[in-house]
């Protein structure tokens, strides 16, 4: 019989502003402290693009451009881009469009994905079925967003949570059994109570009372998507390695989405890993949303070895949530 294609991640690359937004600097914002912010969230400092005229592409752009440089890999050889994102630089076109165009990767076609925190995960699923299918050879996932964007940061219990950021792979058919093996993925659109930005879409276009409401910012209640975050993320991850009969021994590292520090704990408790397996950086740029995931691989890189076993996962916006398993291939 022979064996499925498997679907690698083949290169990595990374980018976060220079900018540093601190726990202080918020303190003069709102009425926050230091203090509350790294006990509730495990964050000190996130990253902010503050460049005018800079947008989310721009950061896919030089995470994409890292890959391009370490593979010297030619833009044109680049079958497809998929871009995962809540903060595209316009509501059309997509901006994976937008990066292909600035990257010169005039023959891939490209979308983006909105499935929020998630969106990496689900990106990443979606580029390696089209990999796994034998259809393309050369896919990159972004997960790219401009959080300072869509954040009011006069509303305490959202500004000190985002960041900015990018983070990209590159999918290419597997030489071997390694690469992308299993995801469990979900969502509830029931849970966009909790989470979401109200105005702009075509349920409320932008209007001078949306403006005024402020409803062009993201909006979060945070105990009740905390509640089922911390529950859906450590079950889809259970859920993944149950089926497959994989244990915590078997992982070498958990790749958690960077919501918050109790989160993660929660995840890796559940999946029986302790702290050194679990890739964390949210102390530095916080939750970029769909950056979270492929910023942690990026950081990672030099650590990981050719069969390691990691599981990514991750919860957000929709609700969705899920769990990856892949095998790193080089
Ligand atoms: O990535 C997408 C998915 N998102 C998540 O997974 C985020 C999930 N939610 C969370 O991470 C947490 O709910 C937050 C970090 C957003 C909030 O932490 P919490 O422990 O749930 O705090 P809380 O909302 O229950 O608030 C506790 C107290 C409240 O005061 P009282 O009512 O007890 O007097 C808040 O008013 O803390 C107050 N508070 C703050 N105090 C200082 C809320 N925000 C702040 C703040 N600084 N920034």
């Amino acid at each position: 019989m022979s064996q499925k294609l498997k679907a690698a991640i083949t290169s990595v690359g990374g980018y976060v502003p220079e900018t540093k937004l601190t726990n202080f600097d918020l303190e003069k914002l709102v009425d926050t402290n230091d203090e509350w912010i790294r006990s509730r969230t495990g964050i000190s400092e996130r990253r902010i693009l503050r460049e005018p005229g800079k947008a989310s592409s721009d950061m896919a752009v030089k995470a994409i451009e890292e890959i391009l440089r370490k593979k010297n890999l030619d833009p044109l050889d680049i079958d497809c881009i998929i871009c995962a994102t809540v903060t595209p630089d316009m509501v059309f076109p997509a901006t994976a469009n937008i990066i292909g165009d600035k990257i010169g990767a005039k023959n891939a076609f490209g979308f983006d994905l909105g499935a929020a925190c998630s969106g990496f995960l689900f990106a990443l699923t979606t580029g390696a079925s089209f990999v796994e299918a034998g259809r393309y050879k050369k896919v990159i996932v972004v997960g790219v967003d401009k959080m300072s964007s869509i954040v009011d940061y006069t509303d305490r219990a959202t500004c000190i949570i985002f960041g900015d950021g990018a983070g990209a792979v590159l999918l290419e058919p597997s030489a071997d059994e390694n690469g992308f093996q299993d995801a469990i993925l979900k969502s509830d659109g029931s849970g966009r109570a909790y989470l979401h930005l109200k105005a702009g879409g075509s349920l409320k276009p932008a209007s001078v009372e949306t403006v005024m409401a402020r409803e062009h910012y993201a909006f979060q209640d945070g105990q009740p998507v905390f509640k089922f975050a911390v529950t859906g993320m450590a079950d889809v991850s259970a859920e993944l390695l149950e089926k497959h009969n994989l244990t915590g021994d078997d992982i070498a590292w958990l790749v958690p989405h960077q919501a918050n520090l109790r989160i993660i704990d929660a995840t890796a408790n559940r999946v029986g890993l302790p702290k050194e397996k679990v890739m964390i950086n949210i102390e530095k740029y916080g939750n970029t949303t769909a950056a979270t995931i492929p910023l942690c691989l990026w950081e990672w890189e030099s650590q990981l070895k050719k069969g390691d076993n990691l599981i990514l996962a991750a919860f957000g916006g929709g609700f969705t949530w899920g769990a990856a398993w892949v095998k790193w291939a080089y």
